[in-house]
């Protein structure tokens, strides 16, 4: 009786075992293929990304920093632009102020500092090549895909006075901003204090920077943005960083950070986009800013950047948007983390320095100087400045206005605290 029994009973585990074994074998020669798929992708992306290089500069920081022939940048990879000579500068620059530099001491006590960019310590591009960030599979690794890569999460909508409160808090990204509406705006510019706020998780973000807009705030929001940011896993550190950023259909499926998308034709041999700025501010202690100024050539229709007095980075040619084809209608001003709430309180991830407008120089991150470009090219001071933030009690904005900071404002703070939970 017992002999049948044992027999069929090792039959049974036999087919169990062979069983298990084939479902186990499938599954890892599928993850197998789905990881040599990826692989082959990533690698891809880099030869996309990562042009040859006349020279290469190594930053103290860990970067590379490419010198590539202007021609072969990434931009060109765009089939509208594969047959255009690159303008080698604006035709037009906004008239206006440009006295800078005498304005860099206000009073003694609230002096400020040039800045410039850390791999500049061990060399430069020479002239008709264009310094270019070496992206390294790391850097792909970390994003939640390799179409994600480079791109800010959809959701990041920039939206003041949100018609709809909860998706503003849904979506964990949290500003502090001043800004003007209402009017044709052909350009924005700010002087822009510096600091490294710190972040809770890697997957957040704290940046400071200007928006120009253009369209409603629907799924065509046209925006072309400028500033510093701390993204740990973009970069793979906790550095400042210069960065742009354009979108022609509200973050979506266009546009990118940086160069890591053909878009932004750059000219210039001295500053790379997403290198590291150095020194930053302390408190109570030094304070660096730095100026950017973004505007439309009038002629040509491209909207150019312009880092500090001297360099012009390049431009966003026209035809890569709808509506700032035309002008932008909204100028925003200002700061954005993402708040990803990992353990269901308010993260302590940090905007500006990381402490509120109240505090003052020295203390609390400003804009000074904001401007905004009219339809004659003129710089001025803009009118009927809004301010708007989420939630005030993380992060908040004040707004000013004297002789020698123009309209200016201060922003940010620590985000969790007794009051930010
Ligand atoms: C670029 O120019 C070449 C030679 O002038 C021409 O053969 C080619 O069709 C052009 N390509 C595009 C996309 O316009
Ligand atoms: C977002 O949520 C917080 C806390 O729940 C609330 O105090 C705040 O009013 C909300 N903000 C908006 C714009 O609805
Ligand atoms: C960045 O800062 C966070 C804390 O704010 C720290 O936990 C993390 O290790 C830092 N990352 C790097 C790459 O230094
Ligand atoms: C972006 O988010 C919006 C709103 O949540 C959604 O309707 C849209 O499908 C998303 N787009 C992409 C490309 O994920």
């Amino acid at each position: 009786m017992a002999v049948p029994f044992s027999k069929y009973l090792v039959t049974a585990a036999f087919i169990v075992v062979l069983f298990l074994w084939v479902s186990i074998s499938l599954t890892s020669a599928a993850r197998s293929t789905a990881a040599s798929r990826e692989k082959i992708e990533v690698h891809k992306h880099l030869k996309r990304l990562n042009k040859p290089a006349v020279h290469s500069v190594q930053s103290p920081d860990g970067d590379v920093i490419d010198c590539v022939h202007i021609s072969h940048q990434p931009a060109f990879d765009h089939p509208f632009l594969r047959n255009v000579t690159v303008q080698m500068r604006p035709s037009y620059h906004p008239e206006g102020l440009f006295d800078e530099n005498n304005k860099i001491v206000t009073t003694p006590k609230e002096r400020t500092n040039p800045i410039t960019q850390l791999w500049h310590l061990n060399g430069r591009c020479p002239e008709g090549t264009v310094p270019i960030r070496r992206t390294k599979k790391d850097d792909i690794l970390r994003a939640s895909s390799v179409k994600r890569f480079g791109r800010k999460p959809n959701r990041s909508i920039p939206k003041p006075r949100s018609a709809d409160p909860d998706l503003v808090n849904e979506s964990g990204h949290q500003h502090a901003i001043a800004y003007v509406e209402g009017d044709k705006y052909y350009g924005a510019k700010a002087t822009i204090n510096v600091w490294e706020p710190q972040i809770q998780q890697s997957n957040e973000f704290s940046l400071s920077q200007i928006w120009v807009l253009g369209g409603s705030f629907g799924e065509d929001l046209n925006s072309i943005e400028a500033g510093w940011q701390v993204s740990p896993d973009l970069y793979g550190d906790n550095n400042t960083r210069l960065f742009t950023y354009w979108t022609s259909d509200a973050y979506q499926a266009t546009g990118c950070y940086n160069l890591l998308c053909s878009g932004f034709i750059q000219i210039n041999n001295e500053i790379a986009m997403g290198a590291s700025i150095s020194p930053v501010s302390a408190y109570r202690n030094s304070q660096y800013d730095i100026s950017i100024l973004v505007w439309k050539d009038p002629k040509e229709g491209n909207w150019w950047m312009q880092f500090g007095n001297n360099y012009v980075l390049g431009y966003w040619p026209a035809f890569l948007f709808s509506y700032l084809a035309d002008s932008a209608s909204m100028i925003e001003w200002g700061g954005e983390v993402v708040n990803s709430e990992p353990d269901g309180r308010h993260t302590s991830t940090q905007m500006g320095s990381g402490h509120f407008p109240e505090e003052g120089f020295g203390r609390s991150s400003y804009f000074r100087n904001i401007q905004v470009v009219d339809a004659s090219n003129n710089l001025k001071a803009p009118e009927d400045i809004g301010t708007f933030t989420e939630q005030s009690n993380c992060y908040d904005v004040q707004t000013g206005n004297n002789g020698d900071w123009g309209h200016y404002f201060y922003y940010g703070g620590p985000g969790r605290n007794p009051n930010c939970a």
